[in-house]
């Protein structure tokens, strides 16, 4: 064991927001593991961004059952570093996985029975060395399992002590106040919803913000960077060690069209005048909405992570530059 020994002032670099109505605050920026902690990826890099992120005061880990590649192999890498640098700070930690998407195979490794969920986050629990999560997520609305099935069996995990509490990902509005309902109705009261959202991609607009306010549930806003398209790294050409170039994942070189390319280099003309960059504006502009508890963002190195995190030097906007970006984004 090599403890690793964090800042002593890294609680002061970040701000906290409090998640929906509950006891617990997190950190106006998370971290997640889905891309660049996989076996697929340079360890040593993956250990020095998640040191860096406790640094700089990231208590939010987010992590799922399928995150690597191959899956499984992010909630491993995590558990070594965790194990051998980080044990002692374990409770100054939330550490979220989810199931929901495929694992194994056969009717038992997806979707939202009890029988996949109990069984995923036992699973993961091992993988990463822990006896419990601090979040559990249902990561996507089975369209045929019964919604009191799936609901109760993040109700039972909880009783079980496996996590600490729970939460939702990608279900729409309708579905999330039925499913907190018979949360509620369980005394299992979900503590927060994972939408994607970012300025390309404004579906919890619609409605899903609304619940979430109406039910006092916090929003950790997932993709914020839209995997990296709403940075200035794609503007000129598609670089070879970026998302879009790798061989996994689900960013496709053909999502970077010059359409695109030409409304990225506007936005990024306004950051630049307002002393941001592009990344850091568009975390901003999500964080300005008093409903949003967190970015999770990705970062695949320890300089993308803390020119991110700058994001919070200034998330206010003028009405003008707000205006500017809804005129860029409707084209
Ligand atoms: N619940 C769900 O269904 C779901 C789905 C997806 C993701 N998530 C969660 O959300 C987390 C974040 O997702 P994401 O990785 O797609 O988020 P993202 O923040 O939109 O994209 C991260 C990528 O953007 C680029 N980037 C980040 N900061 C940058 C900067 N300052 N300057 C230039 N480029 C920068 C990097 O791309 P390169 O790698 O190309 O350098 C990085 O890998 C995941 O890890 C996971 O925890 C949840």
């Amino acid at each position: 064991m090599n403890i690793y020994k964090p800042l002593a002032n890294r609680y002061d670099a970040i701000k906290y927001k409090r998640c929906g109505n509950s006891g617990i605050l997190l950190p106006q920026v998370s971290l997640g593991l889905w891309h660049n902690f996989g076996d697929v990826d340079l360890f040593e890099n993956s250990q020095e961004i998640i040191f860096r992120a406790f640094d700089m005061g990231i208590t939010h880990f987010d992590l799922a059952n399928n995150y690597g590649p191959p899956p499984g192999s992010a909630e491993e890498n995590f558990c070594k570093i965790l194990k051998k640098h980080l044990a002692p700070y374990r409770d100054e930690l939330i550490i979220s996985s989810k199931a929901g998407y495929y694992m194994w195979p056969g009717p038992y490794g997806e979707w939202g029975s009890k029988k996949y969920l109990i069984a995923s986050l036992d699973q993961s629990l091992q993988r990463m060395g822990l006896d419990y999560v601090d979040i559990f997520y249902s990561h996507r609305p089975d369209p045929v399992t019964p919604l009191e099935e799936t609901m109760g069996a993040l109700a039972q995990i909880v009783r079980q002590g496996k996590a600490l509490y729970v939460g939702l990902s990608n279900y729409d509005a309708e579905t999330t106040r039925r499913a907190t309902e018979i949360l509620n109705s369980m005394n299992t009261p979900c503590l927060i919803h994972q939408p994607r959202y970012s300025m390309l991609d404004r579906w919890v607009e619609d409605s899903l913000l609304d619940v979430l306010e109406e039910k006092g549930i916090g929003c950790i806003c997932f993709s914020p960077l839209a995997q990296g398209l709403l940075t200035d790294k794609y503007l000129k050409n598609i670089p070879g060690n970026s998302r879009a170039a790798k061989p996994h994942g689900f960013l496709q070189k053909t999502t970077i069209t010059p359409e695109l390319r030409k409304k990225v280099f506007k936005l990024n003309t306004v950051a630049v005048r307002r002393g941001q960059s592009l990344a850091q504006m568009a975390l901003a502009w999500i964080l300005k909405d008093d409903r949003v508890t967190s970015v999770l963002i990705g970062a695949s190195s320890v300089g993308q992570l803390e020119n991110s995190l700058k994001c919070l030097n200034n998330t206010t906007f003028a009405s003008e530059e707000l205006d500017d970006i809804e005129k860029i984004l409707a084209v």
